[in-house]
């Protein structure tokens, strides 16, 4: 090799230098991005009410009217989401999370074997609160904000149509799916489904203890 092929070779690398980093300078111009002044991904979902007379303090339509039209097959696809901690057959494992089988009305806290954080006991009222439609709602819908010091690591379902299909499929997860909430009607009243199936229905009591459970049972 001569000092001739060297020159060359060595100007050819040099030639290859020059030119990469030209282009890496004009790219660099040609699609410059100037950091944006507002993040875009920051997302406060706030649905806007619909004239909704029976939640004043969620602006949100009562979880009533909304599985009046929830599919629980597109639920059955939004519980993947839960399935990474929850499993939802009978008798199935707790996992991360507690099964949640038969959960529609199933008392807070109160599946066997699971060690509840001490957020969700307090939210149980010692097995007095259950997970009503509307307690499911909310809880989905940012779980750290309705059970302060839950252990539930989700961020929850802001919209209202996933919340329902959801809630939808797991109504669907019992041997006896619990009766939906009559839609129109104030939300509290219209979560606690009929106790007539139940013989035990005295130790049974409606959630916030607005309504009598007979009375406002959809006849079904
Ligand atoms: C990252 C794991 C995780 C995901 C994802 C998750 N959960 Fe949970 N969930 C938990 C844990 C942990 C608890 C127990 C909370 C506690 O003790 O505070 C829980 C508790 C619950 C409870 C109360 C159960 C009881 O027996 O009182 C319900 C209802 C529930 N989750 C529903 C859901 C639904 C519906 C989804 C999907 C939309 C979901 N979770 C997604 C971890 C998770």
């Amino acid at each position: 090799m001569d000092s001739n092929e060297v020159n060359k070779l060595l100007g050819g690398f040099l030639g290859t230098c020059f030119i990469v980093f030209s282009i890496g300078l004009v790219s660099d111009g040609l699609f410059a991005s100037p950091a944006p002044e507002k993040p875009g991904f920051a997302i406060e979902a706030q649905e806007p009410t619909e004239g909704g007379a029976a939640a004043p303090a969620a602006a949100e339509k009562p979880i009533a009217d909304l599985l009046a039209g929830a599919s629980a097959d597109a639920g059955a696809a939004i519980f993947k989401k839960c399935q990474a901690c929850h499993s939802g057959e009978k008798g199935g494992p707790n996992k991360v999370g507690p099964d949640l089988w038969d959960i529609v009305d199933r008392p807070v806290a109160a599946h066997e074997g699971f060690a509840y954080s001490s957020g969700m006991k307090d939210f149980s009222k010692g097995g007095q609160e259950h997970w009503t439609y509307d307690n499911l709602d909310h809880f989905i819908t940012s779980p750290k904000k309705f059970v302060k010091g839950t252990a539930m690591g989700f961020a929850g379902l802001p919209k209202e149509e996933d919340r329902a299909n959801v809630i939808a499929y797991l109504r669907t997860l019992s041997d006896n799916p619990k009766p939906l909430p009559q839609p129109g009607a104030a939300a509290d009243a219209s979560a606690k489904p009929a106790e007539a199936a139940k013989p035990a229905d005295g130790a049974a009591k409606p959630a916030e203890g607005t309504a009598p459970a007979k009375p406002a049972a959809p006849a079904q």
